[in-house]
């Protein structure tokens, strides 16, 4: 008991010498709470790309969505405001954005990949994923072999398209979420593919989930390489709204359900 008091005490000694510090940084660079440097004082920046409902999309406005709800709980921890920058996932996902200094953290439905860990690090998962097929309805498109000579809307740089492209499909990239569902409405395609959870919102009486492809993914929050202390800070926030039952209000109230596990 002695022995963690003092390690305690100690702790809180090198924290209070490590912000004395910090915050006296020469290089222009920002402190934040707990010797966490931004971009901007007291602002958290966020790159994301929406339309991705449920987890980036505008609504009155604003950017709203699981990830950004969850991003908010960081922003909320480090006591700093939450700014989300609407960009493309091409320079999310390439670690581009962070290295040109354009957010603190990329919060975009990012599948961790080795590919991806080589350009960024990323948080603790966050989020389980697999991929999915949006199709007309009654198109009878349900699987890899009904694609066979059908051309297939991606969206660029994503899991989703390196997946279609090593099933041997016949792909056309499009920008954005938005942009492929209306190529498919439009019959530009003849189905879709993206990650199956952000296909929901989008099925009506016109469109419909032919299949899901089970994957095995898993989302991410990306950091610059190195950043290991706001990293800290987010697996930190990671931990503690999945112990206090805030990430499963913020799941159901995105998801609609409540988290299996
Ligand atoms: N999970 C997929 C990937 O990492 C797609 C993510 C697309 N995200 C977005 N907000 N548009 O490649």
């Amino acid at each position: 008991m002695a022995r963690l008091t003092r390690a305690l005490s100690l702790a809180a000694v090198a924290a209070l010498a490590l912000t004395a510090c910090s915050s006296t940084a020469s290089d222009g660079a920002a402190t934040g709470e707990g010797g966490v440097e931004l971009l901007t004082p007291g602002t958290l920046t966020v790159c994301t790309n929406p339309p991705y409902e449920p987890f980036e999309y505008e609504e009155n406005g604003a950017i709203v969505g699981l990830d950004i709800a969850i991003v908010q709980e960081v922003a909320d921890d480090l006591g700093v405001e939450l700014k989300t920058i609407v960009t493309p996932f091409e320079g999310i996902q390439s670690g581009a954005d962070l290295d040109a200094g354009n957010c603190d953290l990329v919060a975009s439905g990012i599948t961790i990949t080795d590919v991806r860990e080589e350009k960024m690090d990323f948080s603790d998962p966050y989020f389980d994923a697999d991929q999915g097929l949006l199709v007309p309805a009654g198109s009878g498109l349900n699987s890899v072999e009904s694609l066979d000579g059908k051309t297939v809307g991606v969206q660029a740089a994503t899991t989703g398209e390196e997946w279609a492209t090593e099933q041997g499909l016949k792909t056309v990239q499009f920008e954005d979420l938005g942009l492929q569902v209306e190529a498919l409405r439009g019959g530009t395609v003849d189905a879709i593919i993206n990650d199956i959870a952000v296909l929901g919102p989008f099925v009506d009486d016109s469109l419909e989930v032919g299949a899901t492809f089970p994957t095995g993914e898993q989302y991410g929050f990306g950091v610059k390489t190195g950043n290991t202390a706001l990293l800290d800070a987010v697996n930190a926030t990671l931990e503690r709204i999945k112990s206090d039952g805030t990430y499963d209000d913020i799941y159901t109230t995105y998801i609609g359900t409540a988290p299996s596990n």
